[in-house]
């Protein structure tokens, strides 16, 4: 009989790598496809409110408890007159939306989403168009939102119903700027200039908020890493944050490379802050850049459908990927890594949150669903809160054709002081067999498992949908038991775990 795969880990209190910043469970809405016409907005809808949002819809986002949501792109942002969606409804222009080749009716706007986002306790983290408009239209916006009043464009705002500032207090400065697809596209020295000096004026309007400059669209561009170091060289001393976006896909249906890709981004993540740190070195600064992962999902299975929609029309179906379980279990291990590193990483959005490339989808007229993807991030948002722990990991590894050294197992732990609990989030990679863990909690004595929820399919290809939402779902089932001072579980195979642990009460 073949031996059972064993990994060990490590769990100390005293390795400590840093803080979650509660952002890094934020998400995306763009004017694009139906993430917001047909997603957070359908007035008609059944379950539509005064303000025609959808009540389903915020349900479910209030349930994966998403602390700040990016707006409103996103390529869309490079080409967006913010203008167009303020005031009295009747007289906003229709314009041709050139990012994603629709009919972009501006129905809703800066303040239609600032209510949203209210109601779906979020803040809202504001993208300013750097692609066809600039230093000016990037003032005058956080004066629309941010300025008390007695001025132009505060008193504007004021005007369509807004007596208060909106007070957004993240921004970022475009979108993308590195890629060629973009509207308004510039080099890293000219976006450089111009992200700084739209900083200034938006610093100096609020000097209260916090900046994000866009790094590269992807790690495989061709300008990374020296985007990153051209732009930070002038906007150094007023961005806060860099952008990092990534996006996997299974296109040669090779899972074994395809759950390994978190290590690309482990890569992605790791270079990013080399970066930062030598911009930080030849400036002689004492303030360290973070990172800001705004934009990461999967999104590969719409694109071959996206090609044949027509365009311009009003929210067609764009980037509606429908989620598998492996996919799941990528983006498991995706939150894992942006866990690793939550001393630098303070801010990620899961690209996006409704219905393009989004963990939760909507039929229009219709119910709204969680697609696959929507568990492991709930888990991570609810319980991965508090600090995270530098594990010591030992695990069996494999090889694909893409990485070598794949750890079977994925893992990492975060420490809830308040509560006294620790929660421990793992993935084993094993397409054939269960993974024994065990788990040394030598400073975590008196501790017992609350439970131990596992998500497991035995067709990775499973999906959920509106007539079968409940295909692919996790239950707390899970072995892991508590003796003296080891945990002990044995993960199924392809698997999805999250051991939640307590102190003893009494
Ligand atoms: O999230 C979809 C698109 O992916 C965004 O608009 C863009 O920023 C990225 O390329």
């Amino acid at each position: 009989m073949a031996e059972v795969k064993k990994a060990k880990i490590v769990l100390d209190k005293d390795f400590k790598i840093g803080d979650v910043d509660k952002r890094l469970y934020g998400s995306f809405v763009e004017h694009l496809g139906r993430a917001v016409y047909g997603g957070i907005y359908e007035p008609g809808h059944p379950t539509a409110d005064e303000d025609g949002f959808r009540q389903d819809v915020l349900d479910l986002v209030r349930e994966l408890d998403v602390p700040i949501v990016r707006y409103p792109g996103g390529n869309f942002v490079s080409g967006y007159n913010w203008e167009d969606g303020i005031g009295p409804r009747e007289n906003r222009p229709r314009r041709l939306e050139l990012a994603w080749r629709t009919i972009e009716t501006n129905e809703i706007g800066v303040n239609e989403f600032a209510d949203w986002a209210k109601k779906a306790n979020s803040e809202v983290m504001m993208a300013i168009n750097l692609g066809t408009r600039g230093i000016d239209a990037a003032r005058n916006l956080i004066e629309y939102c941010n300025h008390p009043g007695g001025t132009y464009w505060s008193d504007l705002r004021k005007s369509h119903g807004y007596a208060e500032p909106h007070n957004f207090k993240l921004w970022c400065l475009g979108n993308e700027m590195d890629g060629s697809w973009q509207i308004g596209h510039k080099t890293a020295e000219e976006y450089g200039r111009i992200a700084l000096e739209s900083a200034k004026v938006m610093k100096l309007v609020d000097p209260t908020i916090e900046l994000v400059a866009c790094g590269s669209s992807y790690r495989a561009m061709r300008t990374f890493p020296e985007w990153e170091a051209i732009i930070l060289d002038h906007t150094y001393h007023y961005a806060d944050y860099v952008s990092v976006h990534t996006y996997y896909g299974n296109r040669n249906n090779d899972l074994g490379s395809y759950l390994a890709r978190s290590l690309d981004m482990d890569e992605f993540i790791k270079t990013v802050i080399a970066t930062c740190d030598y911009i930080k070195a030849k400036k002689r600064s004492r303030k360290t850049i973070n990172l800001s992962f705004d934009e990461w999902n999967v999104w590969f299975h719409s694109n071959e459908a996206d090609r044949h929609i027509e365009p311009w029309t009003i929210a067609p179906p764009q980037l509606e990927d429908i989620y598998t379980f492996e996919d799941a279990l990528l983006v498991g291990c995706m939150l894992i890594t942006l866990l690793k590193h939550a001393d630098r990483v303070k801010i990620a959005c899961l690209a996006q949150l409704v219905n393009v490339i989004a963990p939760i989808m909507t039929r229009t007229g219709g119910g709204a669903w969680r697609q696959t993807i929507y568990y492991p991030f709930l888990h991570a948002s609810k319980y991965g809160r508090g600090y995270v722990l530098n594990v010591v990991s030992q695990s069996p590894v494999y090889e694909t054709s893409d990485f070598s050294d794949v750890p079977v197992l994925e893992s990492t732990a975060v420490v809830n002081e308040e509560n006294d609990e620790l929660t421990i989030f793992a993935v084993n990679r094993d397409q054939e067999d269960v993974l024994e863990l065990e788990c040394d909690l030598r400073s975590f004595p008196n501790y017992e498992v609350v439970e131990h929820i596992v998500m497991v399919h035995e067709d990775v290809k499973a999906v959920n949908t509106e007539d079968n939402p409940n295909n692919v779902v996790p239950h707390n089932n899970g072995d892991a038991s508590v003796k003296g001072n080891k945990l002990v579980s044995y993960l199924p195979k392809l698997s999805w775990n999250v051991i939640r642990l307590a102190k003893k009460r009494g």
